[in-house]
């Protein structure tokens, strides 16, 4: 048994080698242009190239590999997905919506571009993740792409991401019980870290009890991830978290740590990831090691 330290500090190699990928991945897929609308790109590539802890497209490798899915595909995914993540970033922190200056330790992509830009940046990597999915390199079999076009539609779509941050600014002025609340985190965050996880079981043409138990794990963890990042909002620190914080009280957010007090919300996130463990007990051999320790890590971070 590795010591707690070794096994983090494989864990992070295991995700540095992942990002590597990744990025490079974003890069080819999202190359720089001098046609007139090279603003756009411009855009696109500030608020996707600049830094994140990439922990979907991490997600989306980890499960690709549990069915033994070719690497270059997994990180097809795994872009799609980022790009899907960074657009709904880019609109998070417009002035209509939160209103933060700073992501990623940098200016947030309205202000180092213009409200105008960040809205069609945002736009158009929605838009690229679709056309990278429907894309025969994402997988030779068009059933599997439109099953996982399917998915992402409806994990970023009104019943996942955009419903979820419709409730969040509803939750501004409209006190929101817990189930509400956690269905709001759910959709806005949930959602697409349960496509995350099942992508790589579509995309592994997996059974559906497989399929089925990473998507439980995800939906667990995706919540526990984000009362993680509501517990930080209040006590993490910007040269960490590379964001504003105090926000979502200033904001007046319905969060877990609003209406329970955050000692109770690290407890509940605690039993969250101890719930996504278990959805993994399918997974034999130690082959879901790694999805385990991430669990883990989702709590214990600080940026
Ligand atoms: C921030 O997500 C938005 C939430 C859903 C809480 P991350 O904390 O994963 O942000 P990056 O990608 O690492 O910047
Ligand atoms: C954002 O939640 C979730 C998204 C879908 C973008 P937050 O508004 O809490 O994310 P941060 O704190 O700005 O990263
Ligand atoms: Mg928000
Ligand atoms: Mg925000
Ligand atoms: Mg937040």
């Amino acid at each position: 048994m590795p010591s707690p330290r070794e096994a983090s500090s494989s864990l992070q190699e295991k995700m540095d080698e992942a990002i590597d990928g990744v990025n490079k991945a974003i890069a080819r897929l999202l190359p720089e242009t001098d046609l007139p609308e090279a603003r756009l790109f411009d855009a696109m590539r500030y608020g996707t190239l600049n830094g994140g802890k990439r922990l979907r497209p991490f997600l989306a490798i980890c499960s690709a590999k549990l069915f033994n899915v070719d690497l270059k595909r997994a990180k097809r995914i795994a872009a799609a997905i980022e790009f899907v993540h960074c657009y709904s970033l880019i609109h998070d922190d417009l002035p209509s919506m939160d209103n933060a200056d700073l992501r990623r330790g940098k200016p947030s992509t309205h202000k180092a571009f213009d409200e105008a830009t960040a809205i069609l940046a945002g736009d158009a990597l929605l838009a690229l993740a679709f056309e990278v999915l429907s894309h025969p390199d994402t997988h030779e079999d068009p059933r599997v792409r439109c099953d996982l076009v399917q998915a992402l539609a409806l994990a970023a779509g009104g019943h996942g991401l955009c419903g979820g941050q419709m409730l969040d600014i509803l939750g501004e002025k409209e006190e929101f019980d817990l189930g509400t609340i956690s269905r709001l985190q759910r959709m806005k965050t949930g959602r697409l870290m349960t496509f995350a996880c099942e992508a790589g079981a579509i995309l592994g043409k997996a059974g559906e009890p497989q399929r089925k138990a990473l998507c439980n794990y995800a939906n667990d963890l995706g919540l526990a991830f984000q009362v993680t990042d509501d517990i930080l909002d209040t006590e993490g620190q910007v040269i960490h978290l590379g964001k504003p914080t105090g926000k979502d009280d200033k904001a007046g957010k319905s969060t877990f740590v609003s209406t329970m007090g955050k000692e109770q919300a690290k407890a509940r996130a605690e039993m969250l990831v101890q719930q996504a463990i278990r959805h993994l007990h399918i997974f034999d051999g130690g082959r879901a090691d790694t999805l385990k320790e991430l669990a883990t890590y989702v709590l214990k971070r600080r940026a």
